[in-house]
């Protein structure tokens, strides 16, 4: 995090120097990825929900919907990021998948995490009191943090205590077209 908000503020710095803007359409070319990165946060707020299809990467971890290898239901989890055998870590609404492609990830009125199906029937949701202003940010432990959006010290929930999830770092589960044995909601026994 602290990383890309150096060369974020980099960037602003360095398109305030003159010295520089010889420079600028090579050195924006460069850094347009990143300038995406800088504004996309690995964040989901208010107004930023998650769709299926759309993901959160963030240093080496990603955020999404998946399916199970040889399943077409959809999960809502965390894995790691672009590695050759997928382990998911976390797995949201593991007792009640989604059947399609309509499935949501957001931050409901009542400020906690939920998964939404085509119907916007809650299939899984964080379930605690929070502040209706919350934000979940995935962070560089694989862990997603709801959290106040004024003050991201103040701590509603996280999906490293989760009641509910049963996945520990380590468990491989086979996702999409990952080779390998289906391990999905087996791993545990
Ligand atoms: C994903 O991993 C492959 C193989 O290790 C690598 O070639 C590729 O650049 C990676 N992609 C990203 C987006 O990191
Ligand atoms: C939405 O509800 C209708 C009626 O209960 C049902 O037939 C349909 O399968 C539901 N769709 C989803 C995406 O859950
Ligand atoms: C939230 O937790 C309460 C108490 O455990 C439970 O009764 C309720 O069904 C839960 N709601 C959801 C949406 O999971
Ligand atoms: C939520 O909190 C953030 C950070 O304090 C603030 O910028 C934003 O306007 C708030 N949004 C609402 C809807 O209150
Ligand atoms: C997945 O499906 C393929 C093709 O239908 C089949 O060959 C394979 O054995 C299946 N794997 C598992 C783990 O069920």
């Amino acid at each position: 995090m602290s990383a890309i908000l150096r060369v974020c503020q980099m960037m602003g710095i360095a398109s305030k120097n003159p010295g520089l803007k010889i420079h600028l359409f090579s050195f924006l070319f460069t850094f347009s990825s990143l300038a995406l990165f800088c504004s996309a946060a690995s964040s989901i707020t208010q107004g930023q929900p998650l769709r299926d299809g759309d993901t959160l990467i963030y240093d080496g971890f990603e955020l999404g919907f998946f399916s199970p290898k040889n399943s077409s239901s959809r999960y809502v989890g965390i894995w790691y990021y672009n590695i050759s055998e997928p382990s998911v870590i976390w797995v949201a609404n593991r007792e009640r998948p989604i059947f399609d492609k309509a499935g949501i990830l957001k931050i409901g009125s009542d400020g906690n995490v939920v998964v939404l199906d085509g119907n916007n029937t809650a299939v899984w949701s964080s379930n605690v009191s929070a502040s209706s202003n919350s934000t979940a940010i995935l962070n560089d432990k694989g862990n997603l943090v709801l959290s106040s959006s004024g003050d991201t010290s103040k701590k509603y929930w996280q999906s490293f205590v989760d009641p509910t999830n049963t996945f520990l770092p380590g468990m491989n589960v086979e996702v999409n077209s990952a080779k390998g044995e289906n391990r999905f909601l087996t791993s545990s026994e």
